[in-house]
């Protein structure tokens, strides 16, 4: 039997992660042989690590902190999302020998609100905390979507209003800072900040959930983290880390690289149940 096509994650740290446990979970699942490692690579090895794991037989690799930028740099062709978010977490070797590279990031999240949520984005008010990498690979998925209005805010409120800028062709956005919040309520509260890394939550006012709101942090942990503590306690009909979105993410980056989507559905409950 031929061993086992190599994937891999590029990260730096990379201790935390759970993408090794979720693709051996997708391999088992449909049957599909990988052998999928984690790697701690600094951005200054990533190109020579990255062209070394391809020409040694890699066949894809995800990218995560802080190489998404870095990667979109080295692909040869880029989807539209990994376009327009000017970062890549998913890369493949194609036949020809060239670099495919992707941002799943977005349609993760999308198919965690949509499908295993059940949560409506269509003329719906959204907030977008941060603006930094993990809001811009999210912004133009988000938009498709067809909400009344996305507003980023930020604790620095010009790079919120220069990232809405970059993004108001696709649809109805603005940016501002956070100490601007307060006049408005939404129906989705997006945490895209680092804040939770660093067990901190951004200064928020109580009085931008509507009614029914869902407030989802793009971070996750094995605790609920201080952004996922506060829509609990300001009453949001859903307050969910980003769980679903890692799988969500992997499961697409999968279908990438071997054409087939797994079941999303029992791996997030496996990851669930382990934390419980
Ligand atoms: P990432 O790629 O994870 O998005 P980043 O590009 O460094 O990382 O961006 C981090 C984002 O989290 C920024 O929007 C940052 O706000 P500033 O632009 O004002 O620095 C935001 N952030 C980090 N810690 C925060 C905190 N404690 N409160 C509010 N915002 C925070």
């Amino acid at each position: 039997m031929p061993p086992a096509d190599r994937y891999a994650v590029f990260g730096h740290p990379i201790g935390h992660t759970r993408s090794p446990c979720i693709h051996a979970l997708f391999a088992e699942q449909t049957g599909e042989r990988l052998n999928y490692t984690a790697q701690d690579v600094t951005p200054d090895a990533f190109e020579t690590s990255v062209r070394e794991f391809f020409a040694n037989g890699g066949k894809g690799l995800n990218c995560t902190v802080p190489l998404k930028e870095l990667a979109w740099k080295i692909a040869d062709l880029r989807s539209e999302d990994a376009e327009r978010s000017k970062a890549i977490n998913t890369l493949a070797l194609c036949q020809d020998g060239t670099i495919y590279g992707d941002n799943t990031d977005g349609i993760g999240l999308i198919r965690d609100l949509k499908i295993n949520l059940g949560r409506t984005l269509e003329s719906r008010r959204v907030l977008l905390l941060g603006a930094g990498g993990a809001s811009r690979g999210i912004i133009g998925p988000l938009l498709e979507q067809g909400p009344s209005r996305v507003m980023i805010a930020n604790r620095t409120p010009e790079k919120a209003v220069r990232l809405a800028e970059e993004f108001c062709g696709l649809g109805p956005i603005t940016g501002c800072g956070l100490s601007d919040l307060g006049a408005e309520a939404f129906d989705l509260v997006l945490n895209a900040t680092s804040a939770s890394l660093t067990g901190e939550l951004p200064k928020l006012p109580g009085n931008i959930l509507r009614t029914g709101a869902c407030c989802y942090d793009l971070a996750y942990g094995v605790e609920p983290t201080p952004f996922v503590r506060w829509g609990q306690e300001m009453g949001a009909d859903i307050s969910v880390d980003g769980i679903g979105m890692l799988v969500e993410q992997a499961a697409e980056a999968f279908f990438i690289w071997r054409g087939i989507r797994p079941d999303t559905a029992p791996v997030i409950d496996l990851l669930n149940r382990e934390r419980r």
